[in-house]
């Protein structure tokens, strides 16, 4: 098992191929436009380049790395993976028009991983002809530095798969760690609500930004403070997985927190707008 294919380039898509290209593997880069393809490449290659200034990669380690990422806009390159992992937008009806695709594309054998953070993977399977073919496989961000690889099992999904993706993910470098389908998994499940919470201390005023931060950092020994964190993710990707574990629990304990809701209207979306409950350059 050694070609790749991983659709979407962004911060989550192209940190995978990376990984997984440092690892040996030949890999295909997919996305719908150019532009966001070579913006993947460029973020690889960013990546790299800090290995190297640390002395753990050399310059040949990095262009045969990058010798190994193919990069496409048309998913009818999937006939050649014997994996594909989808690490697009986190919208059920896209992920889900995807894998109807790649159901047709894909070798009849291969697999089919998605890096949802929190969607369910047995809604996403039974779209499939090959349910017991399709798991998850979240990865955390930044994806080069992170150990864990959440595994997550749909009802359909066979042992045989489960293995194949969990060795998959060990070789490349990662820890597997296996959950059952459940909204939020154990990740999101555990960390938004701790995010949630934060935005919602500062929304009664109870500390300043700054100041919630430093207090996970020193207090709880968090590498970085919940606000900082949830800037790093993306606020509206917070915002949305709040809404899977809400409706997915129908538990008010889940309920967004309103500031959150009105920084994603305003667009303050955290590092990637240049805004969140910080500002960045
Ligand atoms: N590529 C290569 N190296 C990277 C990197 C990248 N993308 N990002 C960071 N690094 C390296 C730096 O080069 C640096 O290396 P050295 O210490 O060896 O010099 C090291 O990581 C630390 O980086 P910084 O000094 O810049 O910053 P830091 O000390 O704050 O570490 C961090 C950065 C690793 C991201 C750390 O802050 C951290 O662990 N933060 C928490 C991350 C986290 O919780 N991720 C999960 C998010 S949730 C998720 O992903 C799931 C979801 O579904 C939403």
């Amino acid at each position: 098992m050694t070609k790749l294919m991983i659709i979407g380039a962004g911060q989550m898509g192209s940190g995978i191929v990376q990984v997984a290209a440092q690892s040996g593997f030949s890999v295909i880069m997919q996305d719908v436009k150019d532009e966001f393809t070579e913006r993947g490449m460029k973020t690889i290659r960013t990546s790299l380049e800090r290995f190297v200034k640390k002395s753990t990669l050399t310059q040949e380690d990095v262009e045969a790395t990058l010798g190994r990422i193919r990069i496409t806009t048309d998913l009818a390159m999937a006939a050649e993976a014997d994996v594909v992992i989808e690490a697009a937008i986190e919208k059920m009806d896209v992920k889900k028009e995807i894998f109807r695709k790649l159901d047709q594309i894909a070798p009849q054998d291969a697999l089919l991983a998605s890096n949802t953070s929190s969607l369910p993977i047995t809604e996403l399977a039974a779209v499939t002809r090959r349910p017991e073919q399709v798991m998850g496989m979240h990865f955390m961000n930044p994806v080069p530095m992170m150990k864990l690889v959440e595994m997550i099992r749909g009802l359909q999904t066979s042992d045989a798969t489960y293995q194949a993706i969990e060795t998959l993910a060990k070789d490349m470098g990662k820890t597997p760690i296996a959950v059952r389908d459940f909204p939020g998994f154990i990740s999101n499940r555990i960390l938004m609500p701790m995010i949630n919470e934060a935005i919602y201390c500062l929304y009664e005023g109870v500390a300043e930004p700054a100041a919630i931060d430093e207090i996970m950092k020193l207090g709880m020994s968090h590498p970085m403070g919940p606000l900082q964190l949830a800037d790093f993710i993306g606020l509206d990707t917070c915002l949305y997985i709040m809404e899977v574990l809400y409706e997915g629990f129908a538990d008010s304990k889940y309920r967004p927190c309103p500031l959150l809701r009105k920084y994603v209207e305003a667009g303050y979306l955290g590092k990637k707008s240049g805004r969140g409950f910080y500002q960045y350059a």
